[in-house]
């Protein structure tokens, strides 16, 4: 068998670029008290994948971005963003198909450009999903709270949130993560089967919205269906996107340049089907059901929000969409409060498999991660009833609630983008390195055209990138140097990889 930190030619690396081997990652996943039960289907992933995927990012983003950046052009907007993921999800097909463990692209980076890489990718991750499920609780918090409007009901001011710089804390928000967190502690079967319900729900009311929502298109609201640019009010400095700042553009929305910052805003709409893989180690048949599951989530949702975005700019003129409940606002204003409660009703039963999957993804990349000893081994064991990695997922709830009850959706989610965007740039760039150092390794799914695939997926994924405010990529920049420098204080030493390096004996 190979060695911890050699490849397939025997060439050694060390030190932080040492590699984990595929054999090694697979061989942990069946050592008895890190073993997670088995027992995920296609369907199950496919289930998981659209359940994560449909959310905040069409129920509420939609509006926004087709009132201040494209129009009825957001149906493109959706288009682009969803060839970026396209893309990108050919490559975490081959990729999880070939390294079927827990932590995605966590673990793909460990197998093929080595820990300190891993460890960038693993510490990247909680941006997209820890902070993403804190955002997405805080979007839900906002949809149940509008419903408890209806009926009078309000919370006392201080625990509905923050609003405008003012302190609050965000009870609903806090405890729906928590009540998430038991959920998922019970077992992988039991959330499955609760997402189910709640993803049934939810593509039930979007497909409410496409075939009710078309008999009350008005032609005219499609003129102009790219509305000609504008220049923005005063967006520029650290609040505009990176690539204005760099070339010297005139901050502007609308146009085809809008059509592209709205990209980059809706992406966050498809944010999830990468999750899929995640859950490697928990599927019956890896090497045939994880590429089905990422595919065809990715399709079925990428098909429904262009149809969403079409009927409802067509509903409503872009200009007066609402930006907090657009779906369900459009309805109203077409003279149907009952549709718009149902829709309502069913964005916030959706956003709370949102947030449950993108915290079972988190809970897993943590997982992997102390497994291999980057994080402390303690929580890495799994329940003995339950078979889940229960303390990963208590420590992680509990935290993921802190920061759901005092964060604000607005800039966080622009991180979450950014963090993902990282995260399929590196994934990509893994796959073409993979194939050059393991040829031999069986792959049930093959990214076509490599290295062209994947060189595109970066280059899409950089443009999104490229199109957020130069004050994301500024944070970004400090979260990734914090994670650097907890890799040299803690994880270098503690690998397990390295650990088993120290203890061969030389030749
Ligand atoms: N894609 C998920 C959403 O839109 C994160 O809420």
């Amino acid at each position: 068998m190979s060695t911890a930190h050699s490849d397939r030619s025997g060439r050694g690396r060390s030190g932080m670029f040492r590699t984990k081997t595929v054999e090694q990652s697979i061989q942990d996943t069946e050592e008895p008290e890190h073993a997670l039960r088995k027992d995920l289907s296609a369907l199950d992933l496919t289930v998981f994948g659209v359940g994560v995927v449909i959310g905040t990012g069409i129920f509420v983003l939609t509006g926004k971005v087709a009132r201040e950046n494209a129009g009825p052009s957001v149906a493109l907007a959706f288009v682009l963003a969803g060839i970026v993921c396209g893309l990108a999800a050919l490559c975490y097909a081959e990729f999880a198909s070939t390294v079927p463990v827990a932590g995605s692209a966590y673990t793909f980076s460990y197998a093929s450009l080595g820990e300190l890489p891993a460890w960038i990718i693993g510490w990247d991750l909680i941006l997209e999903l820890a902070l993403g499920c804190a955002v997405v609780a805080v979007g839900w918090s906002g949809y149940i709270q509008s419903l408890m409007a209806n009926a009078g009901w309000y919370l006392p001011g201080p625990l509905t949130g923050a609003h405008d710089g003012t302190f609050g804390f965000d009870l609903l928000a806090c405890l729906l993560v928590l009540v998430l967190t038991a959920i998922l502690v019970a077992g992988m079967k039991l959330s499955s089967r609760v997402t189910a319900v709640v993803v049934g729900i939810k593509v039930t009311v979007v497909l409410i919205v496409i075939i009710v929502g078309s008999f009350f298109i008005t032609g005219s609201n499609y003129h102009p269906f790219i509305p000609p640019t504008q220049e923005a009010a005063s967006s520029g400095g650290l609040a505009a996107p990176l690539i204005q700042t760099m070339f010297g553009f005139t901050p502007s929305n609308f146009g085809v340049m809008g059509i592209f910052s709205a990209a980059a805003v809706v992406f966050f709409a498809f944010i999830g089907f990468d999750i899929v893989a995640t859950a490697a180690e928990e599927t019956r048949n890896p090497q045939r059901d994880l590429p089905r599951g990422i595919l065809g989530s990715l399709l079925i949702c990428t098909v429904l929000y262009v149809a969403v975005s079409i009927v409802v700019t067509g509903m409503e003129k872009y200009d007066r969409l609402s930006v907090k409940a657009p779906l369900a606002d459009a309805f109203k204003a077409a003279g149907h409060p009952f549709w718009a409660g149902l829709i309502s009703f069913g964005a916030a039963v959706g956003l709370t498999s949102v947030c449950m999957i993108l915290l079972l993804g988190q809970s897993r990349v943590f997982f992997a991660m102390s497994r291999d000893g980057l994080l402390p081994r303690f929580f890495s064991i799994v329940h003995p009833r339950y078979g889940t990695p229960y303390r990963s997922t208590i420590l992680l709830g509990v935290i993921v609630a802190v920061v759901a009850g005092f964060t604000s959706i607005d800039v966080l989610a622009e991180l979450v983008n950014i963090g993902t965007l990282f995260a399929f740039i590196v994934v990509a760039i893994g796959v073409v390195l993979l194939r050059r150092a393991r040829p031999e390794l069986p792959r049930a799914f093959r990214t076509p055209f490599v290295p062209y695939v994947p060189a595109l997926s970066v280059l899409a994924s950089l443009w999104l990138m490229l199109n957020l405010p130069t004050e994301t990529w500024v944070r970004f920049a400090v979260w990734m140097v914090i994670g650097v420098v907890v890799y040299f204080v803690y994880g270098r030493r503690k690998s397990r990889v390295s650990q088993a390096a120290d203890r061969r004996p030389t030749v």
